[in-house]
């Protein structure tokens, strides 16, 4: 990731998430493959190349032995990522636990788990406890990398015990935290348990930014700290003497340039040619979305069904291909998800048999399969930027296909004005937009792809990355300045 010049000297950044770029599959005892990993921070990240940067995460395996910890350490830092290294009742109790069945649920609007309430409030301390362990274990992996001068930077909602666990070993890093997915408003946010504990945490950063959600995140850390005396001024929050910056948006981008160019490799351009000839005669509406309860995959799938119900003509003109890419398989929540689309997707292809629904797909037939879409469909019932929108559009310079865009993810501040905005919860509505989509006019979709296209190749991830550090070296300089004062 982020290709590195070395006759320029630069800055170096210790970009620190939960999930490494790529994840590790074991081969032999000391062999490894390394696969790119799947989602949004990691297509934001791995455009960044202005920094001389390591990543500090966990490669998504457990790795108990010596001879494997040694194996993969050394695989992992050809591509210039270290490894953190968390066994299965860690992963179990921090990953799959707190992160993905609290925290996940809890800032995307969901509330806490739905069915055995009881339980989730019995596991809760010990999932909080492993929580806390296993972001002290991201915080020893850093000390031991760490410069004088170097820039850490934290990802996510996995690691908002960091930044305090930092700060606590040495008070003089720049620290910044940068959270990917919604803030939630106060009535959810409060629900959670350990909810001031975290947000002091998070506080002990220099700089915090957010993709959106910006005013509920200032006004919870305010009535959050204001009980112990913590105050938010013009400049950000104020808590037992420590300023944080709690700067504006940030919104992220991805690396535009890497989707141009790989729709000119030979093998893409094949690859293109191959779905022109097996949908020929059909338009292609495509989703890509990790198989994530967040993502509305039934309900998009059910709106598609609504608008084939209303609209026989189409029946065999239009074909609906549905990336759901399993991710968090171990959580209860995702593994009854998955049965539910697998029975909604079989049912519609019995009565139609215009869905095709597949598991994954590597960048470059990707690529193809965004560049012959005629209408993508990224319906999120809630969502942080949401970037396969960005991806999509990167991809259309020569069909200038239609995006059907909820009004839930945060693309649609900066890509609403070229889609077509939809609450994904109104099935009828996204079935009536399908229909619009799919007959709009080439001058109006010419007019909306533009739009689109200036945005996503000119506010890209490498931009974001910059203003973000530039912004926390300032802050630590302001600091500075204002303690000799
Ligand atoms: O912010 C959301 C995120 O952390 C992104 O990295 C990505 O969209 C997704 O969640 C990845 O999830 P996981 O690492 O649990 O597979």
């Amino acid at each position: 990731w982020g290709k590195q010049d070395s006759r320029v000297p630069k800055q170096r950044l210790l970009v620190v998430a939960n999930r490494l770029p790529v994840s590790a599959i074991r081969k032999s005892e000391d062999s490894w493959a390394l696969e790119i990993s799947v989602g949004g921070l990691v297509s934001a990240l791995l455009g960044i190349n202005e920094f001389e940067a390591r990543w500090i995460g966990w490669a998504g395996v457990n790795v108990p032995d010596e001879i494997g910890q040694r194996s993969l350490t050394e695989a992992l830092a050809e591509k210039r990522c270290i490894p953190v290294f968390l066994d299965e009742e860690i992963v179990h109790q921090y990953y799959n636990g707190y992160c993905n069945n609290i925290l996940w649920p809890l800032f995307h609007y969901l509330g806490l788990p739905q069915e055995d309430r009881l339980a989730t409030t019995r596991s809760f301390q010990s999932q909080f406890a492993a929580y806390k362990e296993a972001n002290q274990m991201f915080a020893d992996v850093v000390n031991e990398h760490y410069r004088d001068g170097d820039v850490v930077w934290c990802h996510d909602y996995h690691l908002m015990f960091l930044p305090k666990c930092l700060k606590e070993h040495n008070n003089k890093m720049k620290v910044g935290w940068f959270l990917h997915t919604p803030f939630p408003s106060s009535e959810i946010h409060r629900t959670l348990p350990s909810r001031s504990e975290l947000l002091r945490s998070v506080l002990a950063a220099d700089l915090v930014g957010t993709l959106k959600d910006l005013q509920y995140y200032e006004l919870e850390c305010q009535r959050v700290h204001s009980y112990s005396g913590a105050q938010g001024t013009p400049d950000g929050v104020e808590d037992q003497g420590k300023l944080t910056r709690v700067a504006a948006a940030f919104p992220i981008g991805i690396d535009s340039e890497r989707f141009v160019r790989a729709l000119e490799l030979p093998q893409v351009k094949d690859h293109i040619k191959e779905l022109k000839e097996r949908f020929a005669g059909r338009k292609v509406m495509l989703g890509v979305d990790r198989l994530d309860m967040i993502k509305g995959i039934p309900q998009k799938i059910l709106a598609f069904e609504k608008f084939l119900e209303e609209n026989p003509i189409w029946r065999d003109k239009v074909v609906l291909v549905q990336i759901a890419v399993p991710t968090r398989t171990d959580v209860p929540e995702y593994q009854k998800l998955s049965s539910q689309v697998h029975e909604i997707v079989g049912r519609i292809n019995g009565r139609f048999g215009s869905l095709t629904a597949d598991r994954s797909l590597d960048f470059h037939a990707l690529c193809a399969l965004y560049a012959v879409t005629d209408v993508a469909l990224v319906t999120s019932l809630r969502d942080g930027m949401n970037l396969v929108s960005y991806e999509f559009v990167a991809c259309q310079a020569s069909k200038k296909g239609v995006l059907i865009l909820s009004e839930f993810a945060g693309a649609a501040q900066s890509l609403g004005a070229g889609a077509i905005l939809v609450n994904p919860w109104n099935v009828t509505e996204v079935a009536a937009s399908i229909g619009y989509a799919l007959t709009m006019p080439a001058d109006e979709r010419e007019k909306r792809h533009r739009h689109n296209f200036t945005h996503v190749t000119t506010h890209t991830s490498q931009e974001w990355a910059e203003t973000f550090v530039s912004e926390l070296n300032d802050t630590v300089v302001e600091a500075q300045l204002r303690t000799r004062q």
